[in-house]
């Protein structure tokens, strides 16, 4: 059966694993697996601006032995309104994996159902699965391996709505983490969401809190992470949410409150001074570089997974 990477929760708690303990591995070998040779091509999609997720894509594509086809909405027929399921078929037929940024969770959902090749979801407004899957992996490095996930609290503090925040839930529950997320009480997550997350933390020895009190949420966690208050496609909101967040920001404070040698991430692009200050993010507990790097490492982990199911 062809898998696909829709959301966090598309893998199981075991092949989440399997799949952090390859980037971990495709860390120290960059060229450990090659499952594009030949070269075969994956298509990559952008409806939205990225750097790091075409960089570490396209990068990541050709050290797998393939060829990256990146694709931006403008440039492509779907850009004038060819349907999703068109796309998808035609992709299918001509390329081994299709990887896309775009709006609604349903466009990705469309394309996984008519492709017959693994379809990646490189984010949309609703989850961003490959960039939870780096922040485990940079974790886990830092702190020994992956067998170091399993019991830590990890605290999103910001906008408890977007992309972020659920894939925060699903992901980190999978790895049998506690995930407490504080927001304003109208940019929580989406319940269904949280309820999903409960049943898989139960399942995985993990827990789900939210919260509106930024203290409560931050208080002894292992990992603090933060996100843009004002997520793409949110810029007409951008007034709206002015001063909604400031009580969420990570700072020193946020610091203090965390467990002694807690790691800070973020998924960037960050604006300092916003949802975080430049002390932090700059200082000597954020592991945002790492974490970027492994954006590389986790996708190849990813891609090599999926095709060889
Ligand atoms: N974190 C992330 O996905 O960055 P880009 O938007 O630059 O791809
Ligand atoms: N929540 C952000 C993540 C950017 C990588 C956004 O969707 O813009």
């Amino acid at each position: 059966m062809t898998r696909h990477l829709l959301r966090d929760d598309d893998l199981t708690a075991a092949e989440q694993r399997e799949v952090l303990e390859l980037a971990l591995a495709f860390r120290k070998d960059r060229h450990l697996h090659q499952p594009f040779a030949g070269p075969r091509a994956v298509a990559v999609l952008f409806d939205k601006p990225s750097t790091r997720t075409r960089v570490s894509f396209s990068a990541g594509v050709a050290e797998l032995g393939g060829y990256p086809l990146v694709l931006d909405a403008g440039s492509s027929q779907m850009g004038r309104g060819e349907s999703v399921s068109d796309t998808a078929k035609v992709l299918g037929r001509q390329v081994s994996a299709i990887v896309w940024r775009t709006f609604g969770q349903e466009r990705v959902e469309e394309m996984a159902e008519h492709a017959g090749v693994p379809v990646v979801n490189a984010l949309t407004d609703s989850f961003h699965p490959c960039q939870i899957l780096a922040d485990l992996a940079a974790i886990a490095d830092a702190r020994g391996g992956v067998d170091a996930l399993k019991g830590l609290t990890l605290a999103y503090v910001g906008d408890g709505a977007n992309n972020m925040a659920h894939s925060y839930l699903l992901g980190c529950a999978l790895a049998g983490m506690h995930v407490r997320i504080g927001a304003p009480a109208d940019y929580m997550p989406d319940e269904r969401i949280v309820l999903d997350a409960k049943k898989i933390a139960a399942e995985q020895g993990g827990s789900i809190s939210v919260t509106t009190d930024h203290d409560d949420a931050v208080r002894g966690a292992d990992v603090i992470a933060t996100d843009t208050w004002v997520s793409m496609g949110d810029e007409e909101q951008s007034d709206a949410r002015t001063g909604r967040f400031d009580q969420y920001q990570v700072n020193s404070r946020t610091m203090e409150l965390a467990a002694e040698g807690a790691q800070v991430l973020h998924c960037l692009p960050a604006y300092r001074g916003k949802e975080i200050t430049a002390e932090v993010l700059d200082g000597p507990q954020s592991i945002v570089w790492l974490e970027a790097e492994y954006r590389l490492h986790a996708q190849k982990a990813l891609l090599t997974w999926l095709v060889s199911q």
